[in-house]
């Protein structure tokens, strides 16, 4: 159940027996939590409308309240706070409710890792920002959609058949008409006639000309390129998925730019029909009007040099999820930089009647990974962190987390969890926009607020259950009694998940979620520090305190889930 919504309700009530015409009880957790756990705002406006004193009306409403069996005490502070707290009993067995699915269609537009270029730690955060608000939304009913979007198409892979026929000019790629060739290149081969191809093109004028005439032409689907194409394509979406899964990251959808390539002639005919689209420098641009008094940068269709945009794939895709899909809602995790391609493309989307006002279109940007030196995150030789090396050193240093009787294999996927527990905790504890500075040192400790203190904690609850001697069904029917403040702060966190979970999911933050279940190993902590729970003489105290436990550790992992972090049954305090 969720109880802020639940007290909502119940002031509501309250309100409309007194008579007052009132939408919204404003209940909120409470700002001062030694004094109460939730507080209503609702009399002042109220007061307002009645021309009465807001403390006259809020002790109106006090009163009523104080009848409620649910509450334990009600006062009226300040201008006219409604201060409520509840009773241990009504804490101690709130009953559990179902999430009603509001049954929306979402898809997520996240990942977004491109043809050729391995994945470095800039694609992390898309890919578990992206994955994280994915689960946050399937856990509240939603129907949600994840889609890769994979950058496969466009100037990157004339890039690569230019520098692959300077390079090897014979092979049959290069001849029309194109039948077949028994040719083969590795991921980090292809990723390295990509640098090369980079330099080129930033270089030589003459290989950058190669390099347009071959997108052209691939775009136009020239045999021998599409084939060449295929063989990139199918190479770098294999090394990719093998990263994603390492990652504990899936898409349902594999679709990539080059699937909208098809659509893209009748896209900028239609928008050239509706007058929108003009030509400008010998590009094609669609000029947007200014907004808040800021000029804007026209979107841009097609280059001089023929070649489609970055933008009109974006619409494009648009056209195709809106006609396979209805969603309700289309998300964007890309990084804040893309800021500017995203405005023009929904406000161009939006002109066009491409989307219509009932489905939003949502772009959910995330800051940058920082090093020490506050710069965009390095490896220490100074090259460009890829997500295989940072994988790597965190897996070492987590080994120190594996109990020294595991067996090699358990050794292994328990570092593995340890070591990605550590990287995916460290990114979505940050809110969501701002950037953070990677810490290489302390990452994979179990102190602090890292992933490993709460894979511990649980760690820690699995060996006290253990040990109690009681089973895991007794202890779940058991019944839980407030004897101690502490188990009541507990307990009060427990029960606030459902709060948590919709907060996360209005404002689109893993963090809320990353600061939830901290909060809730830290309170465990300090009970586990002051009471005991298997020595504890009183029978029915003792059930009650593994039950609370359990019930600490179910929300624990179902918490750290929403985060895609798995927890190790064992673990050693490193
Ligand atoms: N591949 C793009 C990049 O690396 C990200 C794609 C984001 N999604 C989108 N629909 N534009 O910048």
């Amino acid at each position: 159940m969720n109880i802020k919504e639940f007290l909502n309700s119940e002031v509501l009530e309250v309100l409309k027996s007194l008579g007052y015409d009132a939408k919204d009880a404003l209940v909120s957790r409470s700002n001062r939590p030694e004094l109460s756990d939730y507080q209503s705002n609702a009399a002042m406006p109220l007061a307002k409308v009645a021309h009465k004193a807001p403390r006259e009306v809020a002790t109106k409403i006090a009163t009523e309240l104080e009848k409620k069996d649910f509450i334990s005490k009600v006062s009226v502070d300040g201008p006219g706070f409604i201060n409520m707290s509840l009773t241990d009993d009504f804490l101690a067995n709130v009953p559990t409710t179902k999430t009603r699915s509001k049954g929306r269609t979402i898809m997520i537009d996240y990942g977004g890792p491109n043809i050729a270029k391995e994945m470095h730690v800039g694609h992390l955060r898309s890919a578990i920002i992206g994955e994280s608000i994915k689960r946050i939304m399937r856990a509240t009913g939603d129907k949600v959609i994840g889609d890769v979007h994979f950058g496969d198409w466009g100037t990157p892979i004339g890039m690569l058949i230019a520098q692959l026929q300077s390079e090897q000019p014979h092979l049959a790629y290069f001849t029309e008409p194109f039948k077949s060739v028994d040719f083969d290149i590795s991921i980090s081969e292809i990723s390295a006639l990509y640098r090369r191809a980079a330099a080129n093109f930033k270089e030589s004028d003459d290989f950058k000309e190669k390099a347009r005439v071959a997108t052209f032409e691939l775009q136009k689907k020239r045999s021998g390129y599409i084939a060449l194409w295929s063989l990139f394509h199918d190479k770098s979406v294999a090394a990719v998925k093998e990263n994603y899964d390492h990652l504990g990251v899936d898409f349902d959808l594999w679709n990539g730019e080059s699937d909208v390539n098809d659509l893209l002639p009748k896209l900028v005919d239609d928008l050239t029909q509706k007058g929108m689209a003009q030509p400008s420098q010998g590009a094609l641009i669609v000029p947007l009007e200014a907004k808040n008094n800021h000029e804007r940068a026209p979107l841009i269709l097609k280059k001089s040099d023929g070649a489609y945009t970055y933008a009109a794939t974006d619409l494009a895709t648009l056209i195709q999820r809106m006609n396979d899909y209805h969603p309700d809602n289309i998300l964007y995790v890309v990084d804040a930089r893309q800021r500017e391609h995203f405005d023009q493309v929904f406000e161009v989307a939006r002109l066009a009647g491409i989307v219509p006002e009932t489905t939003a279109l949502e772009y959910i940007p995330f800051g940058t990974v920082n090093g020490a030196d506050g710069k965009p995150f390095k490896t220490r030789s100074g090259g460009v962190m890829t997500l295989k090396a940072l994988i790597e050193l965190a897996v070492d240093k987590a080994r120190e987390t594996v109990p020294a009787d595991a067996d090699k294999n358990t050794t292994e996927a328990q570092a593995h969890k340890v070591a990605l527990g550590a990287l995916k905790f460290q990114d979505l504890k940050n809110a969501r926009t701002s950037d953070y500075i990677f810490d290489t040192d302390n990452f994979t400790k179990s102190e602090g607020k890292t992933g490993a203190y709460l894979q511990y904690a649980v760690a820690r609850i699995n060996s006290i259950l253990d040990k109690s001697g009681v089973t895991i069904g007794d202890i779940d029917s058991a019944q839980i009694k407030i004897s101690h403040p502490l188990e009541r702060e507990l307990v009060l966190a427990l029960r606030r998940f459902p709060e948590s979970l919709v907060e996360a999911y209005i404002h689109r933050e893993p963090s809320v979620i990353a600061e939830y279940v901290y909060t809730l190993a830290q309170r465990f902590s300090t009970l586990y520090a002051e009471l005991s729970i298997n020595g504890e003489k009183d029978e029915n105290l003792k059930l009650s305190r593994l039950k609370i436990a359990l019930l600490t550790r179910e929300t624990l992992k179902q918490g750290l889930g929403l985060l895609a972090i798995e927890c190790p049954d064992r673990m050693l305090k490193n």
